[in-house]
């Protein structure tokens, strides 16, 4: 573990939602970050011992009653600081310089001009090229000391440095997509400006968590839940690595799964891992809870509480066998920054959060993700040798295929489900789309039956609804355009092949308004 890999350049979160995005693009400069509130004092920043400090875009004018200000204080502490958009006019202002109401705004794609000093943020860089704005305020003066090297047509002050005292700033987004060179411009800042060092890269990640789940865990035993998704199987891979076969896991069959997925966990996760492994077969006690039940919150709730209690059966018993004190879970770093838990460590606490859990199941949670974005730990499953179908796995929802049968959920509509299912995902993978969409659910009308002809007969069979979306973060999608062929060959293989299925139907609608789900 190299000294300088845990001290983290603090992105300073002003309120809008740059503050995460920013913080991956540091790590993707190979420098470890992490989120913290604008409302954390010059004192608790300094605390965390920062190679740097980045105040990162905000929805305020720096005028504005209340707006977060920048303690000056902060710029006497030797620290290098990095200012993006309101974090720049914040910047400017405590250092002395001017920032302006002018009535000019910016929005969206801008032209940036690179002047006759371009410094070390700008130099080599085209003289001209976009950058993504957006902007009230400006900055019409820069503080002392300070070189403009960069203006715009609504910002005379589009970008400034002080190398001297390792200070710089842009009024753009360097890191948004539609600014092509703002990953570069934020790269030299964090290597050449503050001068530090890239070290932060996935093998140094495994090595770092490795240490930390070993001294947590010392000699005692852990169990990991595995659900079949990236992050529980890569949690458990670290902490196999860690430990070894003091981890035993636990993967609850409830019947809702998708073709495929329990050989996934049984041999390709085992195989690649070397893992302890305890399957629950739970798929008639899944089964015979859900039946007669149609309505989707109550499938919810019975799915979820029977797992709870398949769970903690799993854990009795594996208790009753060992000393397991300790439990993985998959957390991470976007979960942590949203429940304001920054700096927490793990307490000795309840894994499922509904409260009353009996005595005999407490834990020490071990959360090796915890300081991870989702990219990051893809490429720490990578890079412990998990298989692709896993490390890439689409989001697939906990009450698994449940929610996709729009009806009761029966055995045989699950296996006529899973069938169309494959049939899906198969295509979609040979024609090459799985990076594009977010996830495709295939969801069956079980209560809806439709007219169709079929050989020389007539049919009365169920519709299968394609939901293929695309993505950033699941909270918005719209449908994906996926290419006709590729539907064509879907919709004949599912009629074809499975059985009370004569009706392939496309889902065009955008979340908002539908959900990505159909329960
Ligand atoms: P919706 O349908 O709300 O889905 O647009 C957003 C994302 O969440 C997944 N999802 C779930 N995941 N338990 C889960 O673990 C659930 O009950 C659940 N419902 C939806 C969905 O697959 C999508 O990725």
């Amino acid at each position: 573990m190299s000294e300088t890999s845990n001290r983290p350049v603090l992105v300073v979160d002003f309120g809008a939602q740059y503050a995460q995005l920013i913080a991956r693009r540091v790590r993707e400069a190979q420098v470890y970050s992490e989120v913290v509130p604008h409302t954390a004092s010059v004192s608790e920043l300094l605390d965390k011992n920062p190679l740097a400090i980045v105040l990162s875009g905000g929805p305020s004018s720096v005028y504005d009653e209340g707006a977060p200000q920048v303690d000056p204080k902060l710029f006497e502490a030797g620290v290098p600081v990095f200012g993006i958009c309101y974090g720049f006019q914040a910047m400017a202002r405590a250092l002395g310089g001017v920032v302006e109401h002018t009535g000019t705004r910016e929005y969206g794609r801008t032209e940036l001009g690179v002047t006759a000093e371009p410094g070390a943020l700008h130099e080599e860089l085209p003289g001209h090229h976009p950058v993504w704005m957006s902007h009230g305020d400006c900055v019409t003066g820069a503080p002392e000391g300070f070189t403009v090297t960069a203006t715009s047509e609504g910002a005379p002050v589009a970008a400034f440095e002080n190398v001297e005292r390792r200070f710089a700033g842009v009024q753009y987004h360097p890191e948004v997509h539609h600014s092509p060179h703002g990953q570069e411009v934020l790269r030299r800042f964090l290597h050449d400006i503050a001068g530090i060092r890239p070290q932060w890269t996935t093998a140094s990640i495994v090595d770092e968590q490795v240490e930390r789940i070993r001294t947590q865990v010392g000699d005692g035993k852990a169990i990991c839940g595995l659900s079949g998704g990236v992050d529980s199987a890569v949690a458990a891979a670290l902490v196999q690595r860690a430990i070894g076969d003091r981890l035993t896991c636990v993967f609850v069959d409830h019947g809702l799964l998708r073709a495929g997925e329990r050989t996934q966990v049984e041999r390709d996760f085992v195989a690649a891992t070397g893992v302890n492994l305890v399957t629950v077969d739970a798929r008639e006690r899944f089964l015979d809870a859900l039946k007669g039940v149609s309505d989707p919150e109550e499938k919810r709730k019975i799915i979820g509480r029977e797992f709870i209690r398949v769970f903690e059966q799993a854990e009795r018993d594996l208790k009753a066998e060992g000393d397991y004190k300790f439990l993985v879970q998959g957390t991470l770093y976007p979960d942590v920054v949203e429940s304001g838990g920054g700096a927490g460590t793990a307490n000795i606490k309840s894994h499922h959060n509904v409260g009353g859990l009996p005595d005999d199941l407490q834990f020490e949670l071990v959360e090796p993700l915890r300081a991870l974005f989702k990219d990051e730990v893809r490429r720490v499953g990578t890079e412990l040798g998990l298989p692709e179908t896993i490390v890439q796995r689409q989001p697939f929802p906990g009450p698994g295929l449940g929610i996709r049968i729009i009806g009761e959920v029966t055995f045989e509509r699950l296996e006529l489900l899973r069938q169309a299912d494959a049939i899906a995902r198969e295509e979609l993978t040979l024609a090459g789309l799985d990076r594009q969409i977010w996830q495709c659910p295939v969801v069956l009308l079980a209560d809806v039956r439709s007219v169709g002809v079929q050989g020389d007969g007539r049919t009365y069979g169920h519709p299968i609804v394609l939901r293929p979306v695309s993505s950033e973060d699941a909270m918005t999608a719209d449908w994906t355009r996926l290419p006709y062929e590729v539907l064509e060959r879907i919709s004949t293989r599912i009629t074809n092949e499975v059985p009370d299925v004569n009706r392939v139907v496309l889902d065009v609608t955008s979340k908002p308004p539908g959900t990505i789900e159909w329960e």
